[in-house]
């Protein structure tokens, strides 16, 4: 099987690389060979490849910046996502793509189903919605894996903010009353590849088994609560911190041109009892990430 990843660099598509080659022979062309942004270099890359699954991990993620560059955004989270469909398509390929929960409001406090009412609240959201939506109307073979607040031991995330912010500054103030589950690339990466062995070559997706699937771990929390988590690992793993005082603040004291949903927390049955994958706690999942982390830091 000839797979195509896209977002190789990006916090999943590194996780989802190496994994990949056990399923077949992967391409993983750079943002210069394959620009999402620009749509000729997007069916030139398909039309030399001729993958028989694209895995799309690239994506505008910037949920802030996209306010401003909403064009951009849309071309990458919606534009091309809808020309590797419409492609794939066309030459009985399939496509398994990634989005996010910021398709939904978080307003409720009723984990978010697959087949619930979409309503995204910034234009990040609304451009990976369009890309769902271009996806789901290609008639191309298909999975969607949502996830929420994904974190890496590499990349711009929440953990290795907060990591940063902790060495550098005595008090840290988190943002208590947002709802989720922090998901680590390297477990979202290996339930990926679970639920593709589940299918095996030829066509994928189709029917039933395609449309979106919810993907994070078990267990909720607030990005205070992931913060505490994240400083108590590190103090557990001798990481040098000058943090002493962490403060739960409201949304309300800390202000971005991006407005986040409340309620991100996804209701995982279809993984479950589909898919047959068993999620991690979140806590759990955090520890590689962590041991990963303070390994690196010794190294350095
Ligand atoms: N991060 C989160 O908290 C989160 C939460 C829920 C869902 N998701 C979804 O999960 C998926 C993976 O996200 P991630 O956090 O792994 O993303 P990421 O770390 O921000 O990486 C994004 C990847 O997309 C590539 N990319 C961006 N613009 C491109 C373009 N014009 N052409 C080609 N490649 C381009 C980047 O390449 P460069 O290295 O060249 O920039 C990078 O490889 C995405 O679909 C995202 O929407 C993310």
């Amino acid at each position: 099987m000839r797979i195509l990843l896209s977002g190789a660099t990006g916090q999943l598509g590194r996780a989802l690389h190496g994994n990949l080659t056990r399923l077949g022979e992967v391409s993983a062309p750079t943002r210069a060979a394959f620009d999402l942004a620009v749509e000729e270099s997007v069916r030139q890359t398909l039309d030399a490849l001729r993958p028989d699954l694209i895995v799309n991990a690239a994506a505008y993620t910037a949920v802030d910046r996209a306010e401003e560059e909403r064009d951009a955004a849309q071309q990458i989270n919606a534009r091309a996502p809808a020309i590797m469909a419409k492609w794939a398509a066309a030459h009985g390929s399939a496509i398994l793509h990634y989005s996010t929960d910021y398709v939904f409001d978080g307003k409720g406090r009723t984990p978010w189903k697959e087949s619930d009412q979409t309503d995204p609240v910034n234009a990040y959201g609304a451009t990976k919605r369009a890309g769902e939506i271009a996806i789901a109307e290609s008639g191309a073979a298909h999975l969607i894996v949502r996830t929420s607040w994904l974190y890496d031991a590499q990349g711009a995330n929440f953990a290795r903010t907060i990591l940063r912010l902790a060495r550098e500054r005595s008090e840290l103030r988190i943002i208590d009353d947002q709802i989720g589950a922090p998901t680590p690339a390297w477990w979202l990466a290996e339930a990926s590849i679970r639920i593709l062995q589940q299918f095996g070559d030829g066509i994928l997706f189709e029917g039933r088994r395609g449309g979106p699937l919810h993907a994070a771990p078990e267990g909720t929390t607030s990005w205070y609560g992931f913060a505490m988590a994240i400083i108590d690992g590190a103090r557990e793993r001798a990481m040098p911190l000058s943090v002493e005082k962490i403060v739960p603040i409201p949304t309300s004291e800390y202000p971005t041109p991006a407005a986040r949903p409340e309620f991100s927390v996804f209701d995982l049955s279809r993984l479950r009892t589909e898919f047959e994958i068993s999620p991690p706690h979140w806590r759990d999942a955090l520890a590689p990430v962590l041991d990963d982390i303070a390994g690196k830091a010794q190294n350095s």
